[in-house]
């Protein structure tokens, strides 16, 4: 028989100092160093996950302040081209356009939104000649064409919802034609994505994706982009087309309902004060998921920034990781460029 020889010892810990508890997780042993800070970091943000919101508006040589979103400006599509290759060269992969029309040229019937020779769809032609890699995003709603500021067509003073849909199909036939990458119906109308996706298709426009603003809540967030292109509603509200901030079940109906009817990447809108909603459809669908950080949220930060209240870059970089964090692979937002200029330059 022979002997073994005894186990080692189980290191033994330390002794904690007299009177002292003694501490066997220290959290903070991973935050000592930007370089574990970095090790240990769980979400990314990157300019290659924003898309740049553009306004468009006629003329040549022109830009427009928004008073209501600092750094914003309305542009004519000389600039919008020039901004696209900025855009492009700092990393960013798409923009996404939305025109400004004065008055006279917005109907009931949202016309000019079909016109091939429209403005938006004249931006997206210039934009893919000029920087032909870049993904250009289209909106598809009636509202910056309605003179009833509306998504949908009023019929008796209600937002008809089965007659706007050959309407806004007309519209993404339009701007597919200019040479949009991708068309994003904004409108909240029942069934739209499937009927696009039908009127692309049979049109050829088999390529072109749709992502959807699936989960779009009737929110005061909208407040200065409504501003930007003067297309308020002229009467009433959008809440019977907008969802209920209160309601989160209701948004994965939605995003089902969407990707059955062929949503590429579904949205939700706006992002920071819905990061519960964005997390839910982040679990319930495998579709890439963006998620829209809508004017007021970039007025708010820019707002009280100016007021000497925040940290206006820090501020916008920890809202936009927290959009991340909770689940959005893509991110709209009106701070892209600066965003990606700051992350160029090693920022973060
Ligand atoms: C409407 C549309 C809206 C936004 C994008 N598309 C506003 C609205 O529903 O009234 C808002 C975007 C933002 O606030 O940044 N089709």
């Amino acid at each position: 028989m022979t002997t073994q020889p005894p186990p080692p010892r189980p290191p033994q810990r330390p002794r904690p100092p007299q009177g002292a508890f003694y501490l066997v997780e220290r959290p903070r042993r991973n935050r000592q160093s930007p370089g574990l800070r970095q090790l240990v970091r769980e979400t990314a943000l990157e300019p290659s996950h924003l898309v740049l919101p553009v306004f468009v508006a006629e003329g040549r040589d022109r830009r427009e302040p928004i008073a209501a979103m600092p750094g914003c400006e309305r542009l004519s599509i000389d600039h919008v081209v020039a901004l696209g290759r900025r855009a492009w060269q700092l990393g960013i992969p798409a923009l996404a356009l939305f025109p400004v029309l004065p008055e006279q040229r917005k109907d009931r019937l949202a016309t000019e939104s079909r016109n091939p020779e429209g403005l938006l769809q004249q931006a997206v032609r210039a934009l893919k000649q000029a920087v032909p890699e870049l993904v250009v995003i289209t909106d598809v709603a009636m509202d910056p064409y309605s003179s009833d500021g509306h998504d949908g067509l009023v019929e008796n003073g209600e937002i008809a919802n089965d007659p706007t849909l050959p309407i806004l199909a007309e519209m993404a036939l339009a701007q597919a034609q200019a040479g949009a990458d991708i068309v994003a119906p904004s409108d909240m109308m029942d069934g739209r994505v499937g009927f696009l996706r039908q009127a692309l298709d049979d049109a050829g426009y088999t390529r072109v994706g749709i992502l959807a603003y699936s989960v779009k809540y009737a929110s005061a967030f909208y407040g200065p982009f409504r501003q930007a292109l003067d297309s308020a509603p002229r009467h009433g509200d959008k809440q019977t087309y907008q969802m209920d901030p209160a309601n989160v079940r209701e948004a994965l109906r939605e995003v089902r309902l969407d990707v059955a009817q062929g949503a590429d990447i579904v949205m939700v809108k706006p992002a920071l004060p819905y990061l519960d909603v964005i997390a839910a459809v982040r679990a319930a669908v495998d579709v890439p998921v963006a998620a829209y950080s809508v004017s007021g949220e970039y007025a708010m930060i820019k707002h009280a920034a100016r007021a000497g209240a925040l940290d206006e870059q820090a501020a916008l970089l920890e809202s936009l990781l927290a959009i991340r964090r909770a689940g959005a692979d893509i991110i709209l937002t009106y701070a892209a460029l600066e965003l990606a200029e700051r992350l160029q330059g090693g920022g973060a």
